[in-house]
C-alpha cells in the first residue's frame, strides 16, 4: 500500500481530462464474454479495477492487451473458472455470472463478502437469474448456479440495482424468447452497456429508461467502442477545484451526467458553465451549505456522497447528507474528524457543521470513494497531511496525484 504525503491550502486552477468510465469499463470488459472475436476498446481508463477485471477475464481464456489508448479483447473459447481470489477482490466481478450462464450454462462465484461500504447483497441478481430458468446453489462461499437454457421473463426489482440490471441485460441476450427489466436501473453506464451489446448483435431496447426489453438472439459477435466519461471522476475534480477555493476546467465530460452535483454547487455559490464536453467552475468566497439526498440515477450520486462531506467542512453553516443507497458508508467520517471536521453521523444521515479550519494529520483511506474525499480534504488542510492505503484510491482514479499536482496541487506519492 502507498501513501500520499499532501501540503494543503493550495488552490487548484487549470483543466484536466476526465478519463473513461471504471464502472462501464469494467462492464464492457465482462460483455464481450457474450460475444466473439475482436473488440476494441478506446477510452479505458487505467487503474487498478480494470487490470483486476483483466486478470478475471484471461483466467477465462480471453486475451487481454492494451496499447497507448485501448484495449484489445480477443475471445473465443471461454472456461467457465473464475479466479475465487479475484472475484473476492472486486464487487464488480459478479458481473459475470449474467455472460457465464448465457453461453455455457454454469457460473461460480464466490459469495461476496460485505465491504466497507455495506452489506451488498446479490438477491435481485439471484431472483432475476431463477426467474429465467436458473438454479442456484451456495456450495460453502460460493454461488453456483445453472441454466441449461435461459429463458425470457417479465422481471419487476424490488431495487433499481445497477449491477443487477447489467447482469440481467447480458443474461437475456441469448436467452430464449423476451425479457423485460421493470424498476431497471437508468445510470449512463447501462446506456452504454446497451449500446455495446448492440453492436455486438443484441437486440436491446429501453435503456436509460426504468423498463428494458431485450429480444434473445442466437448469438453474439464482437465490436469496437468508447467508453463514456467517468461523471464520478469529474464530480471529483470538480468538487477538488471548489474544496480549495480554485476555479478550473473539466474536459472529455458529459455535463448532463452529473446535472444533480452541477445545480447542488451552484446553489452553493460555485458559477458553473457547461458546454458539450466541457465544465468550467469558479469557486465562491463563501461556500453555502447544502440538503441533499443520495438516490439511484439520475438523483444525486452515493459515489459523490463522501467527497461533498468534505467539501461541506468548508461551507458556512450547517449541511446535511441523508445516505439512501448504502447501508453503511460513513466509515471516512471519523478520518475527516481528525483533521479537525466537525461531522456527525446519526444512522444514515450526516450533519456537517463548518467552516471549520482543517490542520493536516495522518490519514488511512478505507474505501475508494472515502479515499478520495480524504485527499479533498487533505488538500484544503493547513500543513501537511499523511494518506496510507491509496490503493483504494488508485481503483477508481488513474494517477490521482500527477493530475491534481497539475493544477497545483503539492501531493506525492510513497511506496510503503
Ligand atoms: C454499482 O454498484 C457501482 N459499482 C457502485 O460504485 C455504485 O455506488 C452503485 O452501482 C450505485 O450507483 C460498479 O458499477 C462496479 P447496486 P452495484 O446493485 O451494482 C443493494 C464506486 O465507488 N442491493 O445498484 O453493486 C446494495 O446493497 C462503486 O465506483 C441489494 O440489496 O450497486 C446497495 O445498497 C461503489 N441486492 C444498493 O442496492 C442486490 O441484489 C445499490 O446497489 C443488489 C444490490
Amino acid at each position: 500500500m502507498g501513501k500520499f504525503l499532501v501540503e494543503g491550502q493550495r488552490s487548484l486552477n487549470g483543466s484536466v481530462r476526465i478519463n473513461g468510465a471504471k464502472n462501464s469499463a469494467l462492464k464492457l470488459m465482462v460483455a464481450a464474454l457474450l460475444g466473439k472475436g475482436s473488440f476494441r476498446l478506446e477510452n479505458v481508463p487505467r487503474i487498478t479495477d480494470v487490470d483486476t477485471m483483466a486478470g478475471v477475464l484471461r483466467a477465462l481464456g480471453v486475451d487481454v492487451s492494451f496499447d497507448s489508448s485501448a484495449m484489445q479483447l480477443d475471445v473465443s473459447s471461454i472456461d467457465g473458472h473464475t479466479p475465487k481470489e479475484l472475484v473476492k477482490s472486486m464487487r464488480a466481478s459478479v458481473q459475470v455470472m449474467g455472460p457465464l450462464l448465457a453461453r455455457l450454462g454454469s457460473v461460480e462465484v464466490a459469495r461476496p463478502g460485505g465491504c466497507n461500504i455495506g452489506s451488498r447483497p446479490l438477491d435481485i441478481h439471484l431472483a432475476g437469474f431463477e426467474q429465467m430458468g436458473a438454479t442456484i446453489d451456495i456450495v460453502g462461499d460460493m454461488y453456483v448456479a445453472r441454466a441449461p437454457r435461459l429463458r425470457g421473463a417479465d422481471i419487476t426489482f424490488r431495487y433499481p440495482s445497477v449491477g443487477a440490471t447489467e447482469n440481467i441485460m447480458m443474461a437475456a441476450t441469448m436467452a430464449e424468447g423476451e425479457t423485460i427489466i421493470r424498476n431497471a436501473a437508468r445510470e449512463p453506464e447501462i446506456v452504454d452497456i446497451q449500446a455495446f451489446l448492440n453492436g455486438m448483435g443484441a437486440d436491446i431496447r429501453g435503456a436509460g429508461t426504468p423498463i428494458i426489453r431485450i429480444k434473445g438472439v442466437r448469438e453474439l459477435g464482437a465490436t469496437d467502442f468508447s467508453v463514456i466519461p467517468d461523471r464520478i471522476e469529474a464530480g471529483t475534480y470538480l468538487l477538488a477545484f471548489l474544496i480549495t477555493g480554485g476555479s478550473g476546467r473539466l474536459e472529455n465530460v458529459i455535463p448532463e451526467h452529473i446535472a444533480p452535483l452541477l445545480e447542488l454547487v451552484s446553489a452553493m455559490g460555485a458559477k458553473v458553465v457547461t458546454q458539450e464536453r466541457t465544465i468550467t467552475i469558479e469557486s465562491p468566497t463563501k461556500l453555502k451549505p447544502f440538503q441533499v439526498s443520495t438516490r439511484p440515477y439520475p438523483g444525486f450520486p452515493t459515489d459523490l456522497q463522501p467527497q461533498m462531506v468534505a467539501v461541506a467542512t468548508q461551507a458556512v453553516g450547517r449541511s446535511e447528507l441523508e445516505e439512501a443507497v448504502f447501508d453503511r458508508r460513513f466509515g471516512y467520517t471519523q478520518e475527516l474528524c481528525k483533521l479537525g471536521a466537525d461531522v456527525t453521523v446519526n444512522r444514515s444521515s450526516v450533519a456537517i457543521d463548518g467552516p471549520t479550519r482543517l490542520t493536516g494529520a495522518s490519514l488511512v483511506a478505507g474505501d475508494l470513494r472515502g479515499g478520495a474525499a480524504l485527499v479533498l480534504a487533505a488538500l484544503a488542510a493547513e500543513g501537511q497531511s499523511v494518506i496510507h492505503g491509496v490503493a483504494h484510491v488508485d481503483r477508481g482514479y488513474e494517477s490521482m496525484e500527477e493530475r491534481l499536482e497539475s493544477l497545483g496541487a503539492k501531493i506525492t506519492r510513497i511506496e510503503e
